[in-house]
């Protein structure tokens, strides 16, 4: 099997859609619940709908992608409709990006007052809301934020965390995530920013902020590894970690999971392969692990040796 539990939801397969892929609409919530997929990411709502920045505002590359999407959503309202009446069987993580902490605060009141019990993902690495910083990057703000949290907020929540790049980073951050009964982080949100550069044209590929924007895919693996790995020898070990940045094979889901994350989630191969790609990476994984001679994930979770 390979199935994982975060908090009390079970995913029978351990590759979910990457938070802004592939789950702006309820109809591509349904392909995602109706692929191979272990569950659903929902868009990170505002409490408004919003038509997100100007485009062309993503671009594949041959290494990954590049987005400044600025958070086109439904708005919050939506989501929690959908998920009221969802049919299938799966987990719905409800992401939710304010463009500050007290509409943060305001959403998950909201949700705090609804009957949704399920997980959701505070996405507190959002770089493309024009003006406004990376809370993720100001260890006072997340200190803040969650103190702000969990005075009142008593369902499963993880946090969407930015990529750390310095040793200190992951001492000061899980300092004070291990304060607070947080049922998981997800690591890593998009390297931002970027610059992608089109040498014919000698312009930037996408229009927001100058062509800035967070870079996703094959580039940022090695960036995920080290967060997952970095974050788990860290974190308290009741805090899940989901695993996300350049996932395109069943391998480098074993490689996250072998560095301790629980589930994988999967954006930039998800934009440009399709849902279909959820049917080959429980395979490539299923059959990687039975050349190991694996039988669950927990064979091998965490278990990253030294050279
Ligand atoms: C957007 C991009 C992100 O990487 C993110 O975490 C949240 C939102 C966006 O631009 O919509």
């Amino acid at each position: 099997s390979i199935s994982a539990r975060i908090g009390n939801e079970t995913f029978e397969h351990p590759f979910v859609n990457a938070a802004g892929v592939f789950d702006e609409t309820k109809q591509e919530m349904n392909q995602i619940l109706n692929s191979e997929a272990g569950g659903v990411t929902t868009k990170s709502a505002t409490l408004k709908p919003r038509t997100g920045n100007s485009k062309p505002r993503y671009a594949n590359t041959e290494l990954g992608s590049i987005n400044s999407m600025g958070l086109p959503n439904q708005g919050l309202t939506y989501y929690l409709d959908y998920i009221e009446h969802n049919q299938i069987d799966k987990p719905i993580d409800l992401s939710i990006s304010g463009t500050s902490i007290g509409d943060d605060i305001a959403a998950l009141k909201a949700i705090q007052k609804s009957n949704f019990n399920g997980l959701c993902e505070l996405n507190l690495s959002c770089p493309n809301v024009v003006g406004k910083p990376q809370i993720g990057y100001d260890f006072a703000a997340i200190a803040a934020a969650m103190k702000a949290v969990f005075s009142f907020y008593t369902k499963p929540l993880g946090v969407k965390l930015p990529p750390y790049f310095d040793l200190q980073q992951y001492d000061a951050v899980s300092k004070i995530l291990n304060q607070y009964p947080l049922t998981y982080i997800n690591t890593i949100n998009s390297v931002g920013n970027g610059l992608v550069v089109d040498a014919d044209t000698e312009s930037a590929v996408i229009k927001p902020k100058g062509g800035f924007g967070g870079i996703g895919g094959t580039y940022v693996k090695p960036i995920a590894l080290a967060n997952v790995r970095a974050f788990r020898q860290r974190l308290n070990p009741d805090i899940k970690i989901i695993g996300t940045g350049g996932v395109s094979t069943g391998k480098d889901a074993f490689e996250l999971i072998l560095c301790g994350a629980d589930i994988v989630e999967v954006g930039t191969a998800l934009q440009k392969e399709g849902p279909e790609i959820f049917a080959r990476l429980d395979s490539e994984l299923t059959n990687l692990m039975i050349h190991k001679g694996y039988h669950q994930l927990s064979d091998f979770r965490g278990k990253l040796r030294d050279n």
